[in-house]
C-alpha cells in the first residue's frame, strides 16, 4: 500500500523535507510515463519570477514553463479571473456561445491583422488545425492537387504527427514513420531555397517567425518580406506559429510585426491563458471560409476558464509601456550577456529579440543547466548548445542582474 507523503507548506518555512522530494519523484519516475528528461525537483509554488520547490529551496525562474508565465507565477488578477469564473460556469461544450469566449476572440482580433479566430487547447493542435485549414482552403479554391506546405529546416510545430510531419529536425521523427505526406524542408531565412522549393502541388508556408526550439534563430530583416512576397505571387498561404514567440515575447505583441508583413493564418498558444492551456487559430475572413460547420472541432476548446484568463492576459499586455518595456530589458539582457562573452570564451554567440535569449556554446549545454540549477537559476539547452532564457516578461533589472551573475559563475 502507498503512504501518502504530505506536502509541506514551504512559505514561512524551510522543512526539512529532503527525503520527501526524492519519495516523490521514485513515485513519479514508478508511474509516470518516461517521455521527458525531468530536473530532479519538485516545484511547490511561484510568485513573480520566483518558484519554490519541496525542500524550499527558491529559483529565479528564467523559463517560464517555456514561456508560458509569462506575467509571472500566481499573477494575482489571472487568478482572480479564474477564480471568479470558475465559480460561473467551467464548461459546457461549443454547441453553445459563453461570453469570455465571444470577448477573447473580439480582442484578439482587434489587437492582430486577425478577422476570426478558432479555439483549441494546445500548440501542436493550433498548428494541426493551421495545416488543416490550409489544404482544406487551398483544395476548396484552387481544387484537389495542391497539398504541400513548405517549412524551415530546424522547426518545431508540435508532437502530433501532423505537426511531426512539419518540424524539421528529423530527431524527432525515429519510429513514427510514416509520417504525413506533403511537407518539404528548406533552409530557415533564405528565400531563395523557398522559392526554388514551390511547385504546382504547394498550398502553403508554415514558419515560425524566430525559431526557439531550433537555438533562437532570429531571421535577418528582409526574409519575411520576401517570404510574403512568394506566398502573394504563387498564391499561397503565409501560416506563422508564434506559439512561442507570440505575445509580447520579442517586445511586440506579435513577432511578424517586427518585420512589417502579416500572415493569413497564425498559430498562438503557451503565453495566452498564462498557464492554463489554450491555443488559437487566427486567420483572415476570406481564409477562415475554409472550414465550415463540421470542419474542424474541440470539445474543450476556448471553455469559459481559460478564455477569461487569457482575456486577462491580454488586458495586461495592452497596458502603455508593458511592451515598450519588454523590448527596454530585453536590450539591457542581452547587452549584459554580451558583457560576458569576452570573459567565458566558451560563448560563441549571444543572440536575442525581445525576452527570448540564447547563447550558442563551445560544447554540451546540459551539465550548464544543472549547474544553474544548482546555483537557483533555471533555464534549458536546446539543440545541445544553446542555452535558452525565456523569463517571465514581468522579470525586472535587478532579477536580470542576478541571473547574469549566476551565469558567469557557472559558465566555464
Ligand atoms: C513554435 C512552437 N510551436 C508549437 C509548439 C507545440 O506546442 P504544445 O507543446 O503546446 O503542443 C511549441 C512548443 O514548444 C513551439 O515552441
Amino acid at each position: 500500500m502507498k503512504t501518502d507523503i504530505p506536502i509541506p507548506d514551504t512559505r514561512n518555512s524551510k522543512l526539512e523535507t529532503h527525503s520527501a522530494s526524492a519519495a516523490w519523484m521514485n513515485r513519479g519516475k514508478r508511474t509516470l510515463m518516461n517521455t521527458y528528461a525531468r530536473q530532479p525537483m519538485v516545484l511547490m509554488r511561484g510568485q513573480g519570477v520566483r518558484l519554490w520547490d519541496l525542500d524550499g529551496k527558491e529559483y529565479l525562474d528564467f523559463l517560464a514553463g517555456i514561456a508560458v508565465c509569462n506575467l509571472g507565477h500566481a499573477h494575482p488578477a489571472i487568478t482572480e479571473a479564474v477564480c471568479r469564473q470558475v465559480q460561473d460556469l467551467v464548461h459546457v461544450s461549443n454547441l453553445y456561445h459563453t461570453i469570455p469566449q465571444i470577448k477573447l476572440a473580439e480582442r484578439l482580433v482587434e489587437l492582430s491583422f486577425a478577422d476570426r479566430v478558432f479555439f483549441c487547447n494546445s500548440g501542436a493542435e493550433a498548428n494541426e488545425g493551421a495545416i488543416k485549414l490550409c489544404r482544406r482552403y487551398s483544395w476548396q479554391k484552387f481544387g484537389p492537387d495542391r497539398y504541400k506546405i513548405i517549412c524551415a529546416a530546424n522547426s518545431f510545430h508540435g508532437r502530433t504527427l501532423a505537426t511531426l510531419s512539419a518540424t524539421g529536425q528529423e530527431k524527432f521523427w525515429q519510429g513514427f514513420a510514416p509520417l504525413l505526406p506533403g511537407f518539404v524542408f528548406v533552409p530557415f531565412n533564405d528565400p531563395a531555397a523557398l522559392e526554388a522549393a514551390i511547385d504546382n502541388q504547394t498550398c502553403g508556408v508554415l514558419l515560425e517567425p524566430v525559431q526557439g526550439e531550433g537555438g533562437v534563430k532570429i531571421p535577418t530583416a528582409d526574409y519575411f518580406p520576401e517570404v510574403r512576397n512568394l506566398c502573394d505571387k504563387h498564391n499561397l498561404l503565409l501560416i506563422l506559429d508564434e506559439i512561442q514567440v507570440g505575445l509580447g515575447r520579442t517586445g511586440r505583441l506579435f513577432a511578424h510585426e517586427h518585420f512589417g508583413i502579416t500572415p493569413d493564418i497564425m498559430t498562438l498558444a503557451k503565453g495566452l491563458a498564462n498557464g492554463l492551456p489554450i491555443g488559437a487559430l487566427l486567420v483572415t475572413e476570406e481564409v477562415a471560409a475554409g472550414f465550415v460547420p463540421g470542419t474542424h472541432a474541440s470539445t474543450f476548446g476556448g471553455g469559459p476558464v481559460v478564455t477569461a484568463a487569457a482575456l486577462t492576459v491580454l488586458e495586461i499586455l495592452a497596458q502603455p509601456d508593458f511592451l515598450a518595456e519588454v523590448k527596454a530589458k530585453g536590450e539591457y539582457f542581452l547587452n549584459g550577456l554580451r558583457q560576458l562573452q569576452p570573459r567565458h570564451r566558451f560563448i560563441q554567440e549571444v543572440r536575442g529579440l525581445g525576452l527570448i535569449l540564447g547563447i550558442e556554446i563551445d560544447g554540451d549545454g546540459v551539465p550548464l543547466v544543472d549547474s544553474c540549477r544548482e546555483k537557483g537559476a533555471l533555464i534549458n539547452c536546446t539543440q545541445g548548445n544553446v542555452l535558452r532564457f525565456l523569463p517571465p516578461l514581468v522579470v525586472s533589472r535587478e532579477e536580470i542582474d542576478r541571473f547574469l551573475a549566476i551565469l558567469d559563475d557557472v559558465l566555464p
